[in-house]
């Protein structure tokens, strides 16, 4: 099934989602330092959510087996879904934050890496091409972009770097619901897939490992591991498709990309 078209209403509070969603990223950076655990990362972010910004982090409880924290903390190796612990971080680890505020009913998604003291050049490389293939799928949204689109410029980029893209997990569609149709995954063929329309919203989340593609999933259920055990970096951001472009809903001021693009 293809996106819903958010009415004017419902666009208006995924533009307060995904600015909280942003502030949480924001907020967090100076806590991501050598000896903290991220655990004390997820009651950080936890507390800002419901006291400060008066949200609900969405994936506490969310799933089966019920998500046990309020954020995903994935750390070096770590594809996505890193349930947060008592487990220190350490100095060269590149850790992967990912929040998602659920205000008014609906859902700000976003993810953006952070490293602790001074991360390899390898590391540095796959964090940069990374958020570049981010951008890349971002740049090109706009109605009549397919998903095929989309994923294709993603894996070109990450390929040309020789690093491997995730299949198993994706972007989706996003709104009064978390994970909503479609799925975006981050390869493809042009040409291919669902067309873009005005109104439609959904994250670009790319997952690239410096190894091979594959992954498996701990005992826990949640955690997302590299077979290989190759480090693995994402960055994700939740869009609305304008009439001649893209606005990035959950954009922050540090970043090179604008938050509105318009063709
Ligand atoms: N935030 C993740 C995403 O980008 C989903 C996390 S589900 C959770 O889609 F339960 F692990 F939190
Ligand atoms: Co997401
Ligand atoms: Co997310």
């Amino acid at each position: 099934m293809a996106a819903t078209i958010k009415t004017q209403e419902e666009i208006e509070k995924m533009r307060i989602a995904g600015k909280l969603a942003a502030e949480v990223l924001n907020m967090i950076g100076e806590h991501v330092v050598k000896g903290v655990t991220t655990d004390e990362l997820n009651t950080i972010c936890h507390n800002y959510i419901v006291d400060v910004q008066n949200g609900i982090p969405a994936p506490l409880n969310y799933g089966q087996p019920p998500f046990p924290k309020s954020i995903c903390t994935s750390v070096n190796h770590v594809i996505c879904h890193g349930i947060p612990s008592d487990k220190k971080l350490k100095d060269g680890d590149i850790v992967n934050i990912d929040v998602t505020v659920i205000k008014d009913g609906y859902h700000g998604d976003s993810s953006k890496m952070f490293v602790v003291g001074k991360p390899s050049i390898l590391a540095e490389r796959l964090i940069r091409v990374t958020q570049e293939c981010l951008y890349k799928g971002i740049e090109i949204v706009k109605p009549g972009t397919t998903l095929g689109d989309i994923g294709h410029v993603i894996q070109q980029h990450a390929e040309s770097h020789h690093y491997s893209i995730v299949r198993e997990f994706c972007g989706h569609g996003i709104g009064a619901t978390f994970h909503e149709d479609p799925q975006v995954v981050h390869y493809g063929r042009p040409g291919t897939g669902d067309v873009l329309q005005e109104g439609m919203c959904f994250t670009i989340e790319p997952m690239v490992n410096a190894g091979k593609r594959y992954c498996k999933i701990l005992p826990d259920n949640w955690t997302v591991v590299t077979k290989d055990r190759s480090l693995s970096a994402q960055w994700e951001h939740t869009l609305l498709v304008t009439s001649n472009g893209v606005e990035i809903l959950t954009h922050r001021e540090d970043e090179s990309i604008p938050k509105i693009i318009s063709h």
